[in-house]
């Protein structure tokens, strides 16, 4: 992802790479001379990312999937003081998905057997993956769960699969499908792009795509800031 990220922003005549960071290279340096971090490293690397960006008062895009509590409380406590997008996936398309299950949910209610399941490269090193986690959390907060103990969820390593997401909503007499696939992992990196260009305009606070791309937006009228 790292590698993708430098050469789209290297494309674009906007933007500029300030540096790159590599095991053993002084990120509070390269952080100096850059306007926003986008990272996607693992959540070891994360942990040092968020202490950096806090310590440079710099705006923050993470797309680093499988933290655990501790890491998401310092990645909350950083956005009381920066810019921060926090999001498991990127891509829009995942950002319609999300906010399509959390409406049928809400209007469903309990009574529908939810499954989420996701297909992915066998690289991939957390399971079930964020982004299935992440719409089994909205499925679940628009029924007024507390937790996603009531959402089962399926998770297949095959091949070189870039990200495949399905959310089933059954009775015994419907069914509703929900489905998202990439060809590419391009999409996150457009996305990390898009929200990075959108988060250096925003106060301090915890945004996700969902404000990336709704905050602002009138559906009436079509205007997006
Ligand atoms: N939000 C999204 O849309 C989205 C999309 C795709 C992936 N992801 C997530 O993004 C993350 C990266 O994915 P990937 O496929 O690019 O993983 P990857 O190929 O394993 O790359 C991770 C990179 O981070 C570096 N890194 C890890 N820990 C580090 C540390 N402590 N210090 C310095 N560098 C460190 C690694 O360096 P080395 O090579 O030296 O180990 C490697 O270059 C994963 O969490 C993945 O789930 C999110």
């Amino acid at each position: 992802m790292g590698q993708a990220l430098a050469a789209s922003i290297e494309r674009q005549s906007d933007l500029t790479v300030a540096g790159i960071w590599r095991r053993g290279s002084d990120l509070a340096a390269l952080l100096a001379d850059a306007d926003v971090v986008i990272d996607f490293s693992l959540p070891e690397g994360t942990e040092l990312v968020v202490s950096a960006a806090v310590a440079a008062r710099i705006p923050l895009v993470c797309g680093v999937s499988g933290l655990n509590e501790a890491q998401m409380l310092s990645i909350q406590q950083a956005a009381e003081s920066l810019p921060l997008v926090y999001d498991r996936n990127m891509s829009l398309g995942i950002a319609i998905l999300e906010r399509s299950v959390r409406e049928a949910s809400a209007s469903l209610g309990g009574d529908f057997d939810v499954t989420v399941s996701e297909v992915h490269h066998v690289h991939k090193k957390d399971s079930p993956s964020g982004t299935a986690l992440k719409l089994g959390e909205a499925i679940a907060s628009a029924r007024g769960e507390s937790g996603t103990g009531g959402i089962k969820f399926e998770a297949e390593r095959r091949g070189e699969v870039p990200g495949d997401h399905e959310v089933t909503m059954r009775t015994a007499t419907e069914t509703l499908s929900f489905a998202h696939s990439v060809t590419t992992r391009q999409v996150f990196v457009e996305g990390a792009i898009r929200a990075a260009q959108w988060l250096v305009r925003q106060p301090a606070g915890l945004y996700s795509m969902q404000d990336v791309l709704f905050r602002n937006y009138d559906p009436a009228g079509n205007s997006r800031k």
